[in-house]
């Protein structure tokens, strides 16, 4: 039978199948059904800056408490309940499950609330994922200054703990290349590309802006194919793909990319985290088939560093595809 572990941010896993931040990973019961159903590893929903920001003088008195404050802290009024029900999910998910739990910190400065950060190393939590979603709508504010938050709030996160990090990017900067280069220099363990934005509607008949919840589908899968591809070997980090892996189909792409774990939370949702096991099958019959032993086997067999036409992941692809584009559509019609 195929040999399905993998290695994720020093973490030995049992295959590369892991399951993102959602609800579904919120409460001791999904990510028991998660780890049933054969997840790797799970990340936890974030907890927010914005949360952490409210409680730094109480974060600040808890450090000072030490360790044994934390059960304390579990007993803070409602105020508290975010953050420190975390904190109690990070311990009981540690106790509970034999894979990793990865806890997730959503912000975008560095500040005193990074320092909660510690306190999910604390709780047992085996990596941080740092999450950051940040539109930046002011003209004034540069390309370049972004960067900088984000590289300065990976530095003070990194200063914080001891466990491996990954950093959960957005696809919209304009050298992701270079990027991921200076957080891996910040002290990122390993990429998440990517996060998805959620993009505002507007409704005809109120005329107010919508927040609407649209799970992905396979088809944006090619944005962290890409990427993967582009990254495999050029940065020394791990490689995580989030956004469009739904099928077994998509995580041997993403394999073949350079991937090192293959994250889902669309699909789970839609079809409960049994799925999982239907895509760890899948992944087996696909290497057995083509007498491969490992996933090790085909990590990176298409990465940009690979191939004979490196172009084929950039520029070149785009011009092929407009030149080809009446025989693609005819064919896709077909
Ligand atoms: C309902 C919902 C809640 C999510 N919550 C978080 C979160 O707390 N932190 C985070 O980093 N990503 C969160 N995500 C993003 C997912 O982890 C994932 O990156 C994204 O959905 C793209 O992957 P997918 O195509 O497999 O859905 C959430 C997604 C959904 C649909």
């Amino acid at each position: 039978m195929a040999d399905l572990g993998t290695r994720y941010l020093g973490l030995d896993l049992r295959s590369p199948l892991v399951a993102s931040a959602s609800p579904l990973t919120g409460t001791l019961e999904g990510l028991r059904r998660l780890e049933a159903a054969g997840a790797a590893a799970v990340v936890l929903p974030s907890l927010f800056e914005e949360q952490l920001t409210l409680e730094a003088d109480q974060v600040g008195r808890l450090l000072e408490g030490g360790a044994g404050s934390l059960s304390a802290a579990l007993a803070l009024d409602d105020y508290n309940a975010g953050p420190f029900g975390y904190l109690a999910l990070v311990e009981q998910a540690r106790a509970t499950l034999q894979i990793p739990v990865i806890a997730s910190l959503n912000g975008v400065a560095p500040g005193a609330w990074v320092e909660h950060a510690s306190l999910l190393e604390e709780a047992g939590a085996d990596a941080v994922e740092l999450n950051s979603y940040y539109v930046s709508s002011r003209p004034g504010l540069a390309g370049s200054e972004v960067e900088e938050r984000y590289l300065e709030l990976v530095r003070s996160v990194r200063q914080t703990v001891g466990i491996p990090l990954a950093v959960k990017l957005s696809p919209y900067f304009s050298s992701v290349a270079n990027l991921t280069r200076q957080l891996v220099q910040a002290g990122a363990d390993g990429l998440v590309l990517f996060n998805r934005f959620y993009q505002p509607d507007l409704d005809l008949e109120t005329l107010e802006i919508t927040p609407q919840l649209v799970l992905s589908t396979s088809e944006e899968l090619r944005l962290p194919l890409r990427w993967i591809a582009i990254l495999h070997k050029q940065v020394p980090a791990s490689l995580a793909a989030s956004t469009g892996v739904h099928t077994a189909a998509d995580v041997v792409k993403v394999l073949l990319a350079g991937a090192d774990v293959a994250m889902m939370t669309s699909a789970l949702l839609r079809h409960g985290p049994e799925h999982l096991s239907s895509v760890e099958a899948g992944l087996r019959d696909w290497l057995e088939q083509r007498g491969m032993q490992t996933v090790g086997h085909l990590r990176g067999l298409r990465s940009q560093r690979s191939i004979r036409d490196p172009a084929a992941w950039e520029r070149a692809n785009y011009i092929t595809m407009l030149a080809s584009y009446p025989d693609q559509v005819h064919t896709e019609a077909r």
